[in-house]
């Protein structure tokens, strides 16, 4: 899917001594980060997200679990795992999320190019794919 991608994060370390993970903006992470956030203590029967982001980028990592994660970019729909701390799924703007299969141990980590902002969301699967028909009529 053109606007979503898992990205391989570096480990430092081995086993002996342990492992280390480093996320630069700009470098692993492929924009500035101005936020971060984390979802935790979810029950298991609840979906989360259930959005897509006009502009916002953003990339998740499992830190503990594993969730999964349905992207969908009003053609295409992908079901991704996450579960290794050394992944991280990139979701750009206009792509349709839904979270599901936490349980209480899992916590989810999110890097944000941008600041909280309402208006930013579509919340709405109607008005998201109307979004992305007048996006596409606009870019072509
Ligand atoms: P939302 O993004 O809908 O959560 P999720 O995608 O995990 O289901 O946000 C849930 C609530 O938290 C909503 O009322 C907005 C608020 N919120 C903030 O105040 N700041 C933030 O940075 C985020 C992500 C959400």
């Amino acid at each position: 899917m053109k606007n979503c991608r898992i990205i391989n994060f570096k480990k430092i370390g081995n086993n002996d001594v342990g492992f280390l993970i480093a996320l630069e903006g700009n470098r692993e992470v492929p924009f500035n980060i101005k936020r971060v956030y984390y979802i935790y203590n979810v029950p298991k029967e609840i979906k989360r997200g259930l959005h897509a982001h006009k502009r916002l980028e953003q990339v998740l990592i499992c830190m503990s679990g594993s969730v999964k994660i349905k992207i969908d970019d009003g053609n295409e729909k992908k079901i991704i795992e996450l579960n290794n701390l050394n992944k991280g799924l990139y979701i750009g703007p206009a792509i349709w999320r839904e979270m599901y299969g936490f349980g209480k141990s899992v916590v989810l980590l999110i890097l944000a190019s941008d600041y909280y902002d309402e208006n930013d969301y579509i919340r709405d699967y109607e008005e998201f794919l109307e979004f992305i028909k007048k996006r596409n009529l606009y870019s072509s």
